[in-house]
């Protein structure tokens, strides 16, 4: 398709919505932070409800400027140090592109604590931006201005590692290839092979001491890191092969072990990362007593924070939600599902 450069950028206006992922083979470390190069290979589930909403607009001035609207509907002005203005900054200078922008964005759930809010957010902060600067009104246009899914991934994952699983929708590899410039992203199936439930179980709504790019960087002093490396390959093998024959006793097997090495690496680095609260720990006991004693078809994730992931079919999901919240009335349930990946929405204001 052809695609005519938008003249009169400043009356256009841009929403991009990234959905967040939950990663069921966790990336954790880096090989180098300078260039975003991952330890090891992960693999995540693209989830739907879950999502960051941000709306660009090319201004008039020299300043970008960038509001987050809470879950109350309350805006707040970011100043240049957010880590958000400072990755648009940087696409400007990688991309060449000039003009200042005007941003506004939320999230469709509680942000830093668990629910990767940093991919969803990046992941719609590269997106909306490159809308407002080239003009597209979808992703084919932007596909047609040079922003394919590939290549905006690959500019995502410089501001938040995990965002560039979030450009596809389903099952989404990100490979680290033998050297920085060798990684790739790739759909492994997309949503319709395997809808999965994600109950998202929000034991806290504070955000995290340490963020996950500080918390990568100790990663490797943990005595962990190294054995956690090696029996990857194969546990990513088993993670597929369940992913592929639609298995959640074994795809379930594979994620708590993994969640949990995840969080043990994190235990052991120096300093120790403690992401996990009682009330998480309390979670995870019960859901497999409840699992084991009477037959609950659930299995649980977590990602650096203290929330839990229960991830079950679609069919059972009311009825495990329904259990988890008997038995913890404090905890709210986001009930999501395996999702589509992005859209992009472009239109010329009056
Ligand atoms: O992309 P980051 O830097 O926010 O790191 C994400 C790390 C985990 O969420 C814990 C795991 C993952 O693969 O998403």
């Amino acid at each position: 398709m052809s695609f005519e450069p938008n003249q009169n950028l400043t009356n256009f206006s841009v929403t991009a919505e990234v959905p967040s992922n939950i990663a069921l083979v966790k990336y954790w470390g880096k090989r180098d932070p300078e260039r975003q190069w991952p330890a090891n290979d992960s693999l995540s589930m693209t989830l739907n409800a879950a999502k960051t909403i941000t709306t660009a607009r090319v201004v008039t001035g020299t300043v970008d400027s960038l509001k987050r609207q809470d879950q109350s509907g309350r805006l707040t002005s970011m100043d240049q140090s957010d880590k958000a203005l400072r990755h648009l900054a940087f696409l400007r200078r990688e991309l060449g592109m000039s003009g200042s922008l005007e941003l506004t964005t939320r999230n469709t759930f509680p942000t830093g604590c668990g629910i990767a809010s940093s991919a969803s957010g990046l992941g719609a902060l590269t997106m909306a931006a490159i809308g407002a600067w080239t003009g597209a009104k979808n992703l084919d246009e932007l596909e047609a201005a040079g922003f394919n899914g590939e290549r905006l991934a690959a500019l995502a994952r410089l501001g938040s590692g995990s965002a560039c699983r979030s450009f596809h929708g389903g099952y989404v590899l990100w490979t680290a290839g033998n050297e920085p410039d060798a990684q790739g992203v790739l759909q492994v199936y997309d949503q319709d092979h395997w809808q999965l439930a994600d109950l998202i179980c929000i034991v806290s709504r504070e955000e995290k001491a340490i963020s996950s790019s500080a918390g990568h960087l100790t990663a490797a002093t943990s005595p962990l890191f190294r054995p956690r490396l090696a029996g990857l390959p194969e546990r990513m093998r088993r993670v597929r092969a369940a992913i592929a024959a639609r298995d959640l006793d074994a795809l379930g097997a594979q994620i708590e072990a993994e969640a949990l090495e995840m969080h043990a690496v994190m235990m052991t680095a120096n300093p120790s990362l403690k992401y996990l609260q009682d009330a998480s720990c309390e979670l995870i006991t019960w859901l497999r007593n409840e699992r084991e004693a009477r037959g609950l078809p659930a299995f649980f994730t977590i990602d650096a924070g203290p929330n839990i992931h229960v991830i079950c079919s679609q069919a059972d999901s009311d009825k495990v939600a329904t259990r988890i919240l008997a038995a913890f009335p404090q905890v709210t349930i986001i009930s999501d599902s395996t999702g589509g990946g992005p859209t992009l929405t472009g239109r010329q204001l009056v």
